[in-house]
């Protein structure tokens, strides 16, 4: 149950303004571009907490690159990731002998890429590289850390550009802390 009080009113504080987070999308973005150089690499943007973050950080790409799509979802109750992976939506090309950087939202557990990548590795790509916005280690239950990071936060509920809640506040510019009350059922 969401007890919404309206988009931003719902937001305990801002975490990652829109600022903070062009200035390290762009320098992601020019990392990339240097170390990707030539290879005419293949973004994949995760379904659907990645697609503001993707946006951003393919444009800051200056160099040839080609975009995919995969939608997955975990089985398992809805709030707790199970790590097994069921694929939605496919990419629509082969990555096999292709150097593929998997761009996600957020590392929580880290099931969901552990399995995803295991997944990626079977049609043998030249590399296979993740990088996240954000990084929650504190959460980690498996042995997987992204080879990019944005930012790692602490464990917080935080919602905004492209993360959500129940479906909602992914079209938030910054990244915030959702309130409890919002998601706690009042007594
Ligand atoms: C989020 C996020 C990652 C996963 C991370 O996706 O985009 O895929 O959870 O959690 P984990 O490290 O604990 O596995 P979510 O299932 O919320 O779907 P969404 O991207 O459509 O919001």
């Amino acid at each position: 149950m969401i007890n919404k009080m309206g988009l931003t009113e719902d937001i305990k504080y801002v975490l990652l303004s829109e600022e903070q987070i062009r200035a390290r999308v762009k320098e992601l973005g020019a990392q990339l571009t240097e170390d990707y150089r030539g290879k005419n690499p293949i973004f994949l943007c995760v379904l659907k907490g990645a697609v503001n973050f993707y946006a951003d950080l393919t444009r800051s790409m200056g160099d040839y690159m080609e975009m995919d799509f995969i939608s997955i979802s975990s089985y398992g109750a809805a709030q707790k990731t199970s790590g097994i992976v069921r694929i939605n939506k496919d990419l629509d090309s082969s990555i096999t002998g292709r150097h593929v950087i998997i761009v996600e939202d957020i590392m929580d557990s880290g099931l969901t890429l552990n399995h995803l990548t295991s997944v990626l590795r079977t049609r043998e790509p030249a590399s296979l590289k993740i990088v996240c916005l954000l990084d929650k280690p504190e959460r980690r239950e498996c042995a997987i850390t992204p080879d990019y990071v944005g930012f790692v936060i602490p464990n917080e509920f935080v919602v905004g550009y492209g993360l959500d809640f129940a479906g909602t506040y992914r079209n938030l510019p910054f990244i915030g802390v959702l309130k409890p009350e919002v998601y706690t059922e009042a007594k």
